[in-house]
C-alpha cells in the first residue's frame, strides 16, 4: 500500500448516529471501496486523467457527498462504483466483491447491486414508456418479479414510496413534472435493492421547492430502507444537509475529507477554503464581513495535469515547495484529512 492509500484507508469510518445504526464500536460494513482508482480516457488529444488516485470508502446507511468544480471526476468516480468506465488502475470492490476486472457478462447480475439516479430524469427516462413500464424494466432485467401480476404489484409499491399515485404508472415521462419525473427515476433505482445509489446532481436541474422535496424525500427513503448513498453535488450546502461525511474533489483527486461540520467549521485545505467562501451566508451582517477567495487562472486541463500539488497554480498559498511534492491525504483531526503540504496554516493565511 502506498503513502496515498494508507492516508485515507480510513475514510469512511465515521458512523451516522440516527436511528438504527450500529455504534462506533461496532462500525457499519463497508459496501463500497475504491482502492487507489485510476480511470484515464484516451482522446485524440492526449489521455484525460478524469480520475487520478481516489480512494473512498461507503459504509452502510451512511451518505458519502462528492464535491469540487465541473471536470474534477464526480461522475466517472460513480460511474466507476457501478462499472460503467472501465477503471486504468485500482480496484472496485462493491458489497465485498472485487468487480475490478469482471467481465461484461459477469458484471450483468451485480448491476443490481449499485443503482445510479441522474441530474436529468428527463434524459434518463425512456420517452416512449409508459413510466410503468420504466420501472418495471429492472424488474425484468434481474428477473426480480414472478408474472405480470407480481411486477404490477411492485410497480405500485415502488410508486408509493416514492409518493406517487398509481395511476401515474400508465402516463408518459413528458406528461410528468420535473420533481415527478425524478420521483420515477428514484424508484427506477430502488427496484433492484441496490447496496448503493449513486445520486449525481440529482436535484441540480429542480426547481428550488422540488429540491427540497426530493431531498427530503431521499433521506426517508434512507431512514426507512437503510438505503447507502454516494451524494455528488456542486452545491456545498447540498451536500452538508445530505451526508454524513464529505470530500472534496480537484483535479481527479480528493483534497480533503472529513464530516461536514468539520469541513465547514475549519477546513484544512486552500481549495476547500475557496469553494466555502463562495457559498452566501443567510445573515447579511456575516455576509457583508466576509471575504471571498477569489481563485486565479483556470483549471488545469486532466491531460497534462501540474507536477507536485495539482492546486498549486491556482493556490493564493502555493510555495517552492509545492512545485516538488505531491501531497498525500493527512489526518488534521480524527477522521478529517487534507492533501496539501500547509494545510491549516495555508487557509489561515488566506484571513478568511
Ligand atoms: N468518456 C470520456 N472520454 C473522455 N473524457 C472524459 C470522458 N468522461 C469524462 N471525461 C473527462 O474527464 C473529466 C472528468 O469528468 P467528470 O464528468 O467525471 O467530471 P464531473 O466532476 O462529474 O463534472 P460535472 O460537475 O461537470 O458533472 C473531464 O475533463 C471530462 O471532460
Ligand atoms: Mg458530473
Amino acid at each position: 500500500m502506498n503513502q496515498r492509500q494508507r492516508a485515507d484507508h480510513e475514510l469512511g469510518t465515521v458512523v451516522p448516529a440516527d436511528g438504527g445504526m450500529p455504534t462506533q464500536r461496532e462500525p457499519a460494513e463497508v459496501v463500497a471501496e475504491l482502492d487507489d482508482l485510476a480511470v484515464w480516457f484516451p482522446t485524440p488529444t492526449g489521455v484525460v486523467r478524469a480520475v487520478d488516485g481516489v480512494s473512498l470508502r461507503v459504509r452502510r446507511g451512511e451518505t458519502l457527498g462528492l464535491v469540487g468544480e465541473s471536470g474534477s471526476g464526480k461522475s466517472t468516480t460513480g460511474l466507476a462504483l457501478l462499472r460503467l468506465v472501465e477503471p486504468t488502475s485500482g480496484s472496485v470492490r462493491v458489497a465485498g466483491q472485487d468487480v475490478t476486472r469482471w467481465s461484461r457478462r459477469r458484471l450483468r447480475a451485480f448491476r443490481r447491486r449499485v443503482a445510479m439516479v441522474f441530474q436529468d430524469p428527463q434524459a434518463s427516462l425512456d420517452p416512449r414508456l409508459t413510466i410503468g413500464a420504466s420501472i418495471a424494466e429492472p424488474l425484468i432485467v434481474h428477473r426480480l418479479t414472478d408474472g405480470g401480476a407480481a411486477r404490477r404489484r411492485r410497480v405500485d409499491e415502488l410508486l408509493g414510496m416514492v409518493g406517487l399515485r398509481s395511476d401515474l404508472a400508465d402516463r408518459h415521462p413528458h406528461e410528468l413534472s420535473g420533481g415527478q419525473r425524478q420521483r420515477v427515476g428514484i424508484a427506477r433505482a430502488l427496484a433492484g435493492e441496490p447496496d448503493l445509489i449513486v445520486l449525481d446532481e440529482p436535484i441540480a436541474s429542480l426547481d428550488l421547492s422540488v429540491q427540497a422535496q426530493i431531498m427530503n424525500l431521499l433521506r426517508r427513503l434512507q431512514r426507512e430502507l437503510r438505503l447507502t448513498y454516494l451524494f455528488i453535488a456542486h452545491d456545498l450546502a447540498a451536500v452538508e444537509h445530505m451526508s454524513d461525511r464529505m470530500a472534496v474533489m480537484y483535479l481527479g483527486r480528493i483534497v480533503e475529507s472529513g464530516t461536514p461540520a468539520q469541513i465547514w467549521r475549519d477546513p484544512a485545505h486552500p481549495y476547500t477554503a475557496a469553494l466555502l467562501s463562495a457559498v452566501p451566508v443567510a445573515d447579511p451582517q456575516v455576509e457583508r464581513g466576509r471575504r471571498r477567495i477569489i481563485l486565479g487562472g483556470d483549471v488545469p486541463s486532466p491531460v497534462d495535469p501540474p507536477g507536485g500539488c495539482r492546486f498549486r497554480t491556482r493556490c493564493p498559498q502555493a510555495r517552492p515547495a509545492c512545485a516538488e511534492t505531491d501531497p498525500v491525504l493527512t489526518e488534521v483531526d480524527p477522521n478529517h484529512r487534507a492533501a496539501c503540504l500547509f494545510a491549516r496554516e495555508a487557509v489561515r493565511a488566506m484571513r478568511w
